[in-house]
């Protein structure tokens, strides 16, 4: 299907003298897609992105857009546009003016290019700001309107490099919101970098977790979150348990493994490549795990703790709970409702903890 590779990220590579910025990374990016590139600072998103707009030449690999191999062409010959982290309009110039700058080089008729500004401002939810100077706008105004100066070019890819960035939790939260529903009414494929997983995970019809250089997996936010298969990943999303261990049989798709933190545990997973004594992690997410005030019976994995520490998030609480007298954590999780939370953290009685086959999900050992 051509959709599936609208653009092809090809074996590409950026090499800065030793550093390797970007490492060997392919991907494909569908049509009308909302593609994140997740990862922590220093990763290589940006590096990325820039060679997908062109401001970077790769060291090795290319990108194809729309069939289309990029090879040295520059930015302005590529369908994308770019909108960076620290909004880069014009203070000096009136929102109109900052629009129009987007698009000096078309030579647009006096009636076109006020036209296309309008329906950039209406898009952006502005219309009646096209006067006003660009240093009265508050921050969210100020990346709205770089974001419609990017958009009024009417670009097939938007590129967009932690956009949000600068802004504070509340509008943040906001400006997802709109972001999602704009790129999904006009169609337009979007990048989005950031290296905030939940802003990842909220906007994303699909994610490319990124590490030193490396695009470690890619998929839907849930996949990713439900069935991560590299460590780097399994960690860098959410809360999880990890509990380290060897294969000590096979029933079916049920394996059971010996772990150091929580004893003897059964984890199904179908078609696993796992074999007797193989070293494995069992990663176990804290909302997956039950807690217990009296012994659980008929539950496969069940462990008897104490509650530790618990710590507040307001409408749910993590609760640490010890294990084997105290020598191993547990994470766990709790909805807050009538206070459940404030029971459990004043607790020194004895809890029981269980989960069921499906919870665990097993990982090969990071150094492995
Ligand atoms: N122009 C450059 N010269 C040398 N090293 C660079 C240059 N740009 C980026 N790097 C290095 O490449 C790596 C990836 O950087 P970058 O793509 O900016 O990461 P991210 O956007 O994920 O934070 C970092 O180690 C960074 O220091
Ligand atoms: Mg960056």
């Amino acid at each position: 299907m051509a959709d599936e590779s609208f653009i092809s990220i090809d074996r590409i590579s950026k090499h800065f003298g030793d550093v390797r910025a970007v490492d060997d990374v392919s991907f494909d990016i569908r049509r009308g897609e909302f593609f994140s590139l997740l990862g922590p600072s220093g990763c290589g998103k940006t590096t990325l992105m820039r060679m997908i707009a062109g401001f970077e030449e790769a060291t090795e690999g290319d990108v194809i857009i729309d069939g289309q191999y990029m090879g040295d062409t520059p930015p302005y010959r590529r369908p994308v546009n770019m909108v960076f982290q620290n909004y880069a309009i014009f203070p000096h110039l009136t929102v109109h003016q900052n629009l129009a700058f987007g698009l000096r080089k078309d030579r647009l008729g006096k009636q076109e290019l006020n036209r296309r500004v309008e329906e950039a401002l209406d898009m952006i939810k502005l219309s009646g700001y096209g006067s006003r100077s660009a240093n009265q706008l508050s921050g969210g105004q100020r990346q709205r309107v770089a974001l419609a100066r990017a958009l009024i070019k009417k670009p097939k890819v938007l590129l967009l490099d932690e956009p949000l960035g600068a802004l504070d939790k509340k509008l943040r939260g906001q400006m997802q919101l709109e972001l999602r529903a704009l790129q999904k009414s006009l169609g337009i494929t979007f990048i989005f970098v950031t290296h905030d997983q939940e802003e990842a995970m909220t906007m994303s019809d699909r994610i490319a977790v990124m590490s030193a250089g490396k695009a470690l997996e890619v998929g839907p936010p849930s996949d990713l979150y439900e069935r991560p298969r590299p460590y780097f990943v399994a960690d860098f999303l959410g809360s999880m348990n990890f509990f380290d261990g060897r294969v000590v049989n096979l029933e079916g798709d049920t394996v059971i493994v010996d772990t150091e933190q929580v004893g003897r545990v059964k984890v199904k997973a179908e078609g696993t490549s796992f074999e007797q004594g193989n070293p494995v992690i069992v990663a176990i997410r804290p909302e997956n795990i039950a807690v217990s005030s009296t012994e659980v019976e008929g539950k496969v994995n069940t462990i008897k703790g104490k509650v530790d520490t618990a710590a507040f998030l307001g409408d749910r609480s993590h609760i640490f709970v010890n294990v084997h007298d105290g020598r191993n954590a547990v994470l766990t999780q709790m909805q807050n409702l009538g206070g459940a939370a404030s029971r459990a953290s004043s607790s020194a009685e004895n809890i029981w903890l269980s989960w069921s086959e499906d919870a665990g999900i097993l990982l090969a050992p990071a150094s492995a």
